[in-house]
């Protein structure tokens, strides 16, 4: 039992002792049966062979056996994984109400919360500043945080992870609070860690036993198994820092009668986290799979030249490089099952009982690597998105972006950001495994940070630049 899954066991079972509350699902669902699933061990439910730090490998494996829609449940909450798009999009449109959101201070956060007014007002508002006729707007701006990733990476090529974390950040801080990241800006580094901790303690799984056990959250930190509530009172405190310091920058800024348009939103409902980690993602797989980069120059090359840095002009005569964006989402997606959705009332699905309630995690990993839609699936193969003639096919991989009325708010802006990094990190530079003190690459098996989403952890790479005029 991984060490995660230890210390939530333990608090939820020295909890189940003191109160000696132990439900267990008895619902009107005598009349029509739960999807199939693996069997469950009494109380804890199917904890059993699911890797907390991957559980998508799991599920994914039930899917095999079971189907496209499998239950499970961690201490009686019901647990409903969902292995296919085509079953996504029917049955997916509402937000459970997770309780380790509130406890870590995630609780204003567009992506995780639940249904109702205050939703649908901040959703308002994304959908006004990022729909795909206004984020045309930003493309300016994109352009402009695209030149300075290149000079970055032309001064410290071995610091590529940073200069990509600040041109993610630096992007929507831009649109968000018109606030201009520097190198090393200490918000966003606040920003990072914040999100970092976040993306590993908002589990599912992990809320899952504290929905069973409410009582467990008026446990104190000290309690065996509570030290997530040692992490909620940091979390909390980074969150109140990084809500309030570019507010009051914006108000100053309106003070002064300096402040340029832009929509004073919460810039981290994870936006720039994400952005990072498919570009991350992107340096890895050329890395890995050179062929594609060779591709990817040689067609730069012939489109754009050697002189300038590709433009949203050229990305019409660049498909090559959109497949190669549509594949880095599809070969390792950062959001491996995505963003759990609920059921709020039970519901029937196919001859299934869905109960009020239930987690439903879209598995997008198992969309993903789904052998039938896409052969060999670890292969990274932007081909899979190109017609004979060359031209992209229909396949948007939407399903990277979430399902139904929830779909991310933010994609024509986040792939406007990624595509102008990307064609221009390809223009520029070629990446490869680096070389050793014996003079042979050095041969690495990618490792992965994991939580609800995940980028690759650092790897040797070596960054040189290619031999261009550029003026920057
Ligand atoms: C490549 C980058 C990105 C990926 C892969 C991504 C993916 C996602 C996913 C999977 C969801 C959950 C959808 C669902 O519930 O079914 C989501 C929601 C959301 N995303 Fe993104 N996103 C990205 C970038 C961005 C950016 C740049 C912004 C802001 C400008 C943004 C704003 C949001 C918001 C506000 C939501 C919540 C929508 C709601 O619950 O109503 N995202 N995103």
């Amino acid at each position: 039992m991984s060490s995660g899954w230890r210390d939530i066991y333990i608090g939820a079972l020295t909890c189940a002792a003191l109160v000696g509350a132990v439900c267990y699902v008895r619902e009107k669902r005598k009349v029509l049966p739960l999807p199939p699933g693996p069997r469950p061990m009494p109380i804890i439910g199917n904890i059993r062979g699911i890797d907390i730090n991957a559980p998508w490998l799991a599920y994914t494996e039930w899917g095999k056996q079971y189907g496209d829609i499998v239950y499970s449940h961690l201490f009686g909450q019901h647990i409903i994984v969902i292995n296919s798009e085509k079953v996504a999009i029917e049955l997916l449109e509402k937000r459970p109400e997770l309780p380790t959101n509130n406890l870590l201070g995630f609780d204003f956060n567009t992506i995780l919360m639940r249904y109702g007014a205050r939703w649908r007002r901040q959703r308002r508002i994304f959908h006004q500043a990022f729909r795909a006729e206004a984020s045309l707007g930003y493309r300016p701006m994109q352009q402009q945080k695209a030149k300075q990733l290149m000079c970055n990476m032309l001064d410290t090529p071995e610091e590529f992870v940073n200069h990509i974390r600040v041109f993610s950040s630096s992007v929507i801080m831009s649109a968000s609070y018109d606030y201009d990241t520097k190198y090393d800006d200490p918000l966003v580094a606040l920003i990072g860690t914040s999100l970092e901790l976040a993306v590993q303690e908002l589990r599912p799984e992990v809320a899952a036993v504290f929905i069973a056990f409410p009582s467990l959250l008026r446990l104190p930190a000290w309690f065996p198994g509570m030290s997530i509530k040692k992490k909620a009172i940091q979390s909390r405190e980074w969150v109140r820092e990084w809500m309030d310091d570019p507010f009051q920058y914006v108000l100053k800024r309106m003070a002064e009668g300096t402040a340029q348009s832009c929509i004073v939103s919460t810039p981290s409902d994870g936006s720039a986290e994400k952005t990072d980690s498919v570009l991350q993602i992107f340096i890895l797989a050329m890395v890995l799979f050179p062929e594609v980069q060779m591709k990817a120059h040689a067609l730069i090359d012939a489109v754009v030249g050697t002189s300038r840095l590709p433009t949203f002009e050229d990305r019409s005569s660049l498909q090559y490089i959109d497949a190669i964006l549509r594949e880095t989402l599809r070969w390792h997606p950062i959001l491996p099952l995505s963003v759990s959705h609920a059921s709020v009332d039970s519901d029937m699905y196919e001859g299934y009982y869905i109960p009020k309630g239930a987690i439903i995690m879209p598995n997008v990993w198992a969309m993903s690597q789904n052998e039938e839609k896409y052969p060999n699936p670890s292969q990274f193969s932007p081909e899979r998105f190109l017609n004979a003639d060359g031209n992209l096919n229909d396949d948007t991989v939407d399903m990277a972006f979430g399902f139904g009325r929830r779909i991310c708010v933010g994609r024509h802006f986040a792939d406007a950001s990624v595509w102008i990094a990307m064609s221009g990190l390809l223009a520029m530079f070629t990446f490869s495994k680096r070389i050793g003190a014996d003079g042979e690459a050095i041969e690495f098996e990618p490792q992965w940070f994991s939580g609800i989403a995940t980028h690759p952890l650092p790897f040797p790479c070596s960054v040189i630049p290619r031999l261009r005029k550029v003026d920057i």
